[in-house]
């Protein structure tokens, strides 16, 4: 069988999505006992209280296929986010969802622009559609260009993916700058605002993309419960979104898409909106005390909005290596000169710390 002739030839230059290192990997590898996965974005604590008692209490009705339109949580966020929910769609991850949007929308020879660095999905999915993906250069200051991401938008543009706070900087576009963007911006487009880590953010400036949604608008917001909520290993995400969008993503999505646990978990853990601030303020002491011993350590760094941090290094490889022999694993990008890492508990940081401190130490400067 000639494998090349079968399968989409758009495939091929593809690389599948790599996820970061496994604890038990580095476990083996590093040989250290306790292992700070700090690799993919994750909130180290587990699910909310209130979503464990929900997920123990669901288990036994489990030989039921799951309410295939998630009409009891698309009701719980129409009422939490006041957004009639006839506009919700929800997904196995907001992941899926980006993709659902694409294959909705995209023909082959669309061009789909995204900033870079930033969430390494979106240029698979303009793969995945045989489109042209169309990377524009973060700023010097890590930030989406968005003169320049509107100076890439032509004819054949079909959609835009905005990451804000943006994976894997942490940086944010700001209010005004997202509005004069948005006035520019010809009917055409799709502009998708991927706000997965919106839950983290404290800054007034930042531009909630729920505000800028009218259900007719070519606009779409999608969000997950994976980040702050603590549910990556249920996939829930979801998505605002004109009606006509939302059919389609019905039309493309598998039945059942979103399991039993992972539903009843969202809604319950929605309810307990204090959890929400207590885990943000924790968020952001952690990433002081971090930003602390990285300015002591004269490590560059980028002001983080969400819960992990991109520092700068010369050696990345180096660095990674000598992090994972303190078991903390954090996220390389090959050859690029930056790593980010996620933000722990305290004692997550306590041992990060340490670790850059002894690494510094060694090399001298990293
Ligand atoms: C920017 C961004 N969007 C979307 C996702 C997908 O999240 P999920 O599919 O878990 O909802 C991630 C996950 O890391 C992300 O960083």
């Amino acid at each position: 069988m000639d494998w090349t002739t079968l399968i989409r030839p758009e495939l091929e230059p593809m690389r599948a999505y790599q996820p970061g290192l496994r604890g038990s990997e580095v476990r083996e590898r590093a040989g250290v006992e306790r292992v700070l996965k700090l690799s993919s974005n994750e909130h180290p604590a587990g699910p909310f209280p209130i979503a464990l008692q929900a997920i123990a209490a669901v288990a036994p009705h489990l030989n039921r296929y799951p309410d295939g339109s998630c009409r009891a949580l698309r009701g719980r966020l129409s009422a939490h986010w006041g957004v009639d929910e006839r506009f919700i769609s929800v997904t196995n991850g907001s992941n899926e969802l980006l993709r659902l949007i694409a294959q909705a929308v995209v023909r082959p020879g669309d061009e789909i622009v995204y900033a870079w660095p930033s969430f390494v999905v979106y240029p698979m999915v303009a793969s995945m559609f045989a489109a042209k993906p169309v990377a524009v250069p973060l700023t010097a200051d890590q930030r989406h260009d968005l003169p320049a991401m509107l100076a890439a938008i032509t004819g054949r543009t079909r959609i835009v993916f905005l990451c804000n706070p943006n994976n894997p900087t942490g940086t944010i576009y700001d209010r005004d700058e997202f509005e004069a963007f948005l006035a520019a911006v010809p009917a055409h487009v799709l502009l998708v605002l991927d706000e997965a880590y919106f839950e983290f953010v404290t800054d007034g400036a930042y531009p909630d993309g729920l505000g800028y949604f009218d259900g007719e608008r070519p606009v779409v917001v999608t969000r997950t419960f994976s980040k702050m909520y603590s549910l990556a290993g249920l996939r829930v995400g979801y998505g605002f979104m004109p009606e006509p969008l939302v059919s389609a993503v019905d039309k493309l999505r598998e039945p059942f898409n979103v399991n039993t646990v992972g539903q009843i978990a969202a809604s319950y853990s929605l309810g307990d909106q204090a959890e929400v601030l207590r885990r943000r303020e924790e968020n952001q002491e952690q990433k002081t005390y971090l930003y602390s011993c990285f300015d002591r350590l004269g490590i560059r760094y980028v002001e983080s909005h969400t819960n992990f941090v991109y520092f700068m290094t010369e050696r990345p490889v180096e660095v990674f290596e000598a992090l994972l022999g303190h078991g903390v694993i954090a996220r390389d990008f090959g050859n690029a000169p930056a790593l980010r890492l996620g933000v722990g508990t305290p004692q997550d940081t306590a041992t990060c710390v340490a670790a850059f401190q002894e690494i510094v130490g060694r090399l001298g400067s990293i």
